[in-house]
């Protein structure tokens, strides 16, 4: 918030009724039909909306899969430096291929992760916790990264931009790889984001060495297995595997060109620290991290709506997003209703084993989340109000989800990546103090207002640096090409993965001006 601008969206609150805005009822007609997943597709055509997938087909096909165990071996450093010395041999080749050669590699392996849809949807089960429908939400966003980098690739990395010269001279501005990038991965998205990072970066003519999260490492094994397949070279995609100490090997390696990154804000940090030490040339960080999200709900929020939309954002997923909803902003008038009706909802949540399809929220990733989470809800019912405890499984690494109120938002000091929901009452004369405590967090990843006064919700989005604000609806599952998403602050870097501007940053630029 600047400091000179005194808020006077309390009086908002107060506008007469005409100033309220009815929902829009279109958009149930986007719901799907009992039996069936509704997703939004990209193909050659460009982004549609209404692809309806049957799930019981799906779900044998899922239960027919055989994974039999397998065994990872992770890498040394000196593998590492191997991994890094052979990607530097690769990017000569891969990085003078053209633009339209890349694409239809990635495009070819948009088409193999469709088809082996559901062997992928049986790891993400099985090594990553996803429910069905995470899981299949998943496969699609891994497949849609592919075919969206690969169409803004050809526009992007094509011919370059021409650009005006006097006679006699011609300009030109082109994109160009920047030699070999570093991809580290996190568990929570081990396909999607994994296969987004590199996608991207080999779109843009880099050679990869992709580091993924080493609670997932099998998943990233077959991505990569497949991504060869479909005709990205050996040379120009590396795998290694490991815990931090071999992410941190490959950023302090002094051959690569850049970093990028999705996890944690303090290990963003410590990668930017290790850049920004070494010698040689300035390598830039691209760092997608967390946040404390919030959700504001006002005195005019349809009730059921934000029930729904407040169960879905802050426990679908185990609440295991970056985007999840953390903190609940309730004003005081409505608060007790809307408290009562979002835990209705939660109770009525299936928590259980991801491979049961009528489980809706899964467990969390391992023993050690499970600790840390129930550290947090044991402290929670010691110094907060109590509103929700759900149950969930006693063997296995389930969370049952929680809502605790607090007296004030600066009592949620860090992330709690997990299926928690702190909830704050706010009166309207108080809104400005509620923008405040939001931007004073320092994150900025995903917002949710839930308001029909048009007014309020302009609001918030001007007031607020948050890279995703999402209006009367949840604020997960950002799609690509659609909902470009990233944060600010110590949200991240920037730029958004699934958007425009995501290829020219893991690229350099050469400005071509000849004599004619
Ligand atoms: N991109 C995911 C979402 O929007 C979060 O990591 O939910």
């Amino acid at each position: 918030l600047a400091a000179d601008d005194s808020v006077p969206v309390a009086t908002l609150l107060e506008r007469p009724e005409q100033m309220i805005r009815a929902p829009d009822q279109a958009r149930n007609s986007r719901l799907p039909l009992p039996g069936e997943l509704y997703l939004p597709r990209i193909n050659s055509r460009g982004i549609e909306f209404g692809d309806r997938m049957a799930l019981d087909s799906l779900l044998q096909a899922v239960g027919s899969e055989v994974l039999p165990t397998a065994a990872v071996t992770n890498a040394t450093e000196k593998d590492a430096a191997i991994a890094v010395a052979l990607a530097r041999t690769g990017f000569t080749f891969w990085s003078r291929t053209s633009a339209d050669t890349r694409a239809t590699a990635l495009e070819r392996a948009a088409e193999l992760l469709e088809q082996r849809m559901p062997r992928f949807i049986a790891l993400l089960q099985t090594e990553g916790g996803k429910t069905i429908d995470d899981a299949v939400s998943e496969v699609r966003e891994a497949v849609d990264f592919c075919r969206y980098y690969a169409i803004e690739g050809r526009k992007q990395f094509g011919d370059g931009l021409s650009l005006p010269g006097p006679t006699g001279e011609s300009n030109t501005l082109r994109l160009r790889g920047r030699g070999v990038m570093v991809a580290i991965s996190p568990w929570n998205f081990p396909l999607a984001i994994f296969v987004g990072q590199v996608a991207a970066c080999l779109m843009a003519g880099n050679a990869v060495v992709a580091k993924p999260a080493e609670q997932t490492p099998r998943i990233a094994a077959e991505a990569v297995a497949l991504l060869h397949e479909a005709g990205i070279p050996d040379t120009a995609l590396h795998l290694v595997q490991g815990d931090g100490k071999i992410g941190a090997a490959l950023v302090a390696d002094e051959h690569i060109a850049g970093v990028v990154f999705t996890g944690s804000t303090d290990v963003a940090r410590s990668i930017n620290r290790t850049l920004a030490a070494k010698d040689g040339p300035i390598v830039p960080l691209i760092a997608e991290t967390g946040g404390i999200n919030a959700m504001i709900v006002d005195a005019t929020a349809l009730p059921e709506q934000v029930a729904d939309d407040v169960v879905t954002s802050a426990f679908r997923s185990a609440g295991q997003r970056c985007s999840a909803l953390r903190l609940l902003f309730v004003q005081d008038d409505v608060a007790d209703r809307m408290i009562e009706m979002i835990a209705g909802a939660a109770r009525e949540l299936t928590v259980g084993e991801p491979r049961d399809p009528a489980t809706q929220v899964g467990p969390v990733i391992d023993a050690e989340a499970k600790a840390r989470l129930d550290a947090h809800i044991a402290r929670m019912k010691s110094t907060a109000r109590v509103h929700f405890a759900g149950e969930a499984p006693a063997s296995g690494n389930f969370v049952a989800p929680h809502i605790f109120e607090l007296q004030s938002a600066d009592e949620l000091t860090e992330e709690v990546f997990g299926p928690i929901l702190h909830v704050v009452r706010y009166k309207a004369a108080d809104f400005a103090h509620v923008l405040q405590s939001i931007a004073s967090s320092g994150y900025g990843l995903t917002l949710g207002v839930h308001s029909r006064i048009d007014d309020t919700v302009e609001t918030v989005v001007e007031r607020l640096a948050v890279g995703n604000v999402y209006v009367n609806r949840n604020m997960i599952g950002a799609v690509v090409g659609v909902q470009p998403f990233g944060g600010h602050g110590l949200s991240g870097t920037g730029p958004k993965a699934g958007g425009p501007h995501y290829l020219p940053r893991l690229a350099t630029e050469q400005t071509v001006t000849i004599n004619t």
